[in-house]
């Protein structure tokens, strides 16, 4: 047979198949309530299967929030956020658009609709997020802004705490390193190898590095021996959030255990920006 031919076959068929299931079958049993539901469903699970649902899936968590008043990498009045999103929200995510309210202490306030960066692609239900934009000069407040709900975020840039009001909790970045160097670990869950610690804290040490040591949970003995090496300057233990909810089975699963690796790169993430000045 000609090429020509196999084409032209080829193109029929697909184009039968494709008038028969979207036009002639379903007035055909339209009286087949059955069929009709056993088809749309087909339909949606075929679409889902390939873009995702971009309805019912849309939550997103924020790991953390960082502002700068002036950020080496960011520019100056720079917001960045790490976020894990639902992979199915939308087609293309970075398409997404946040609606941000920031105001300063002269009661200034813009809106922005920041900038959203997939870190990488991956299988699981929620994938690595990050957001960032210029804000303003002395940002006090931010708000995140879903139609007619406002969720509040602040902090005071005086006392450098976290207000009464607070929502989502901000970070601040550092403006001192402990060490030239820098050793960011991914959040360690059920943690007991306290000997590769005691380890790597003196090597890191010995060669002018630091430890920045994310915890989920760890055995007690272990944990208190960390913070007898926090005390002596080796290692800056931080606490990585495990998200809490009434009802986990139903409202939604734990997102860090829904991402690859357990958010290892949310962790980094966090740690670059938490060291983004230095
Ligand atoms: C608030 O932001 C506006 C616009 O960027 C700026 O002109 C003003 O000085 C800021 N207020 C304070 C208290 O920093
Ligand atoms: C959680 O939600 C499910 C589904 O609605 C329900 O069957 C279950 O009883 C709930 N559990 C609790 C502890 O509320």
């Amino acid at each position: 047979m000609e090429l020509k031919t196999i084409k032209l076959i080829f193109f029929t068929v697909i184009t039968t198949i494709y008038l028969l299931s979207f036009f002639i079958v379903p007035p055909v049993i339209e009286n087949g309530d059955q069929y009709l539901i056993m088809f749309s469903s087909f339909k949606k699970k075929l679409a889902e299967a390939f873009f995702g649902d971009p309805i019912t899936n849309t939550d997103a968590y924020i790991v953390s929030t960082y502002y700068y008043p002036k950020s080496k990498s960011l520019g100056e009045n720079a917001l960045a956020m790490v976020l894990l999103m639902n992979r199915n929200t939308m087609r293309d995510i970075t398409k997404y658009k946040m609606h941000l309210v920031a105001t300063n202490g002269s009661g200034y306030s813009v809106e922005l609709a920041p900038k959203i960066l997939k870190e990488a692609y991956a299988n699981c239900a929620y994938n690595n997020i990050i957001v960032h934009s210029t804000v303003l000069l002395n940002m006090n407040k931010l708000e995140i802004v879903d139609g007619n709900t406002r969720m509040e975020v602040s902090f005071d840039f005086h006392t450098l705490s976290l207000s009464d009001l607070l929502q989502i909790p901000f970070r601040q970045p550092r403006v001192t390193a402990p060490a030239p160097v820098i050793l960011c670990i991914s959040p360690q869950f059920v943690a007991e190898q306290w000997q590769i610690f005691v380890t790597h804290a003196h090597i890191a040490h010995y060669f002018g590095g630091h430890l920045h040591l994310y915890v989920t949970s760890m055995l007690e003995s272990y944990f208190n021996l960390v913070k007898e090496y926090e005390k002596l300057g080796y290692v800056t233990v931080d606490y990585w959030m495990r998200y809490k909810f009434k009802n986990k089975t139903f409202d939604s699963p734990e997102p860090n255990s829904n991402v690859e690796w357990r958010n290892q790169a949310g962790a980094h993430t966090d740690c670059l920006l938490h060291y983004d000045n230095l």
